[in-house]
């Protein structure tokens, strides 16, 4: 069984350490707010107070934290994973959903020190993660893949390699602008037929059972429907924001446009605008709805 220091006990992280834990893996994690971590000390994690005390001896190092700002902070604060005593060799894989550009940057930095760095986001809600079902897109070298495996395992149902360093959020920055636009589309579709008297549980079948009927159109529609608020949040309305931002910011250093994209993402600038950004995602629907009874006012 293995070291592991995993960064960041937020959503995801927290049901990821769990499925390591009952793999039989020896966790230290380190989080921000560390009263967030004790739900993993309860179920048997060490705790460390910077990311480098957490590292320190690990076999294998992920991380999981909000953005780019979180991201750079985990690595390469003064007390970071990089300022860590790691062995030469060593393999750290990021899990988080980061802009390409910082992902490229952090790839360097890890070669630098003498480590391998695997680039290793993921899909799924934090409930996929707890059911060990979270699909799993790594860009790096084969055989770091392959090592690194065993301890990815535990919480995956898929794991696709799709290239070198920065190939796995490639991929995860597409799809996930491709999410993005799928809940701001339902959010739209939802209102409209608030607004043209037709019943949402009706409105909500009728688009899952039809070609619209995607996963994710079929979980939004039922949640905002049934009108379910302040749940556990799976995914905020911010977290969606910086998704798209990161993704049409790939998809320009591309050279193609991101049309669809950019106006998904100007969707839940609204929310977060209308200060509803630390809600759940689903709740895009109530901001849709605060914009246009203001719009009504005036
Ligand atoms: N939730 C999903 O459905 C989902 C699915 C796939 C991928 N992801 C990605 O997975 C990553 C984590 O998501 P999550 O849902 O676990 O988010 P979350 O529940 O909001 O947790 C965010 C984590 O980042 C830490 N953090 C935030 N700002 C920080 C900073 N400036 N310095 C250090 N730590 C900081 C938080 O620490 P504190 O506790 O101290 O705030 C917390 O540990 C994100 O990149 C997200 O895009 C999420």
């Amino acid at each position: 069984m293995a070291k592991i220091a995993y960064i960041g006990v937020g959503n995801m992280g927290r049901a990821m350490i769990l499925r390591l834990l009952k793999a039989g893996h020896q966790i230290t994690a380190y989080n921000r707010t560390p009263e967030k971590a004790k739900v993993v000390q309860d179920a048997g994690a060490k705790l460390a107070k910077t990311p480098a005390e957490a590292v320190e001896g690990a076999d294998v190092v992920f991380s999981s934290v909000l953005n780019d700002d979180a991201s750079r902070q985990a690595w390469t604060g003064p007390q970071g994973i990089l300022a860590g005593k790691l062995r030469p060799n060593t393999l750290v894989a990021e899990c988080s959903t980061l802009s390409h550009d910082w992902v490229m940057e952090l790839g360097g930095l890890v070669k630098a020190k003498g480590l391998r760095y695997v680039d290793c986001p993921v899909a799924g809600r934090p409930d996929a993660a707890e059911a060990g079902e979270l699909r799993v897109y790594i860009g790096g070298a084969k055989e770091d893949l392959e090592e690194l495996r065993p301890y990815i395992e535990p919480f995956s149902k898929k794991i696709w390699h799709f290239g070198p360093v920065g190939a796995g959020t490639a991929y995860k920055l597409i799809y996930n602008l491709m999410g993005v636009i799928q809940v701001a589309s339902v959010a739209e579709a939802m209102v409209q037929c608030e607004a043209a008297g037709i019943d949402l549980h009706a409105a909500a079948e009728a688009f899952t059972l039809g070609y619209t009927g995607s996963k994710h159109v079929a979980h939004h529609a039922e949640t905002m429907a049934e009108g379910k608020r302040g749940q556990a949040i799976g995914f905020s309305g911010k977290g969606r924001l910086k998704d798209s931002q990161y993704g049409v910011q790939f998809v320009k250093k591309l050279g193609r446009q991101a049309r669809v994209g950019e106006a998904a993402s100007d969707v839940f600038n609204q929310m977060v605008e209308v200060g509803m950004g630390d809600a759940n995602d689903s709740e895009l629907i109530d901001a849709l709805r605060a914009i246009a009874r203001k719009r009504e006012r005036r």
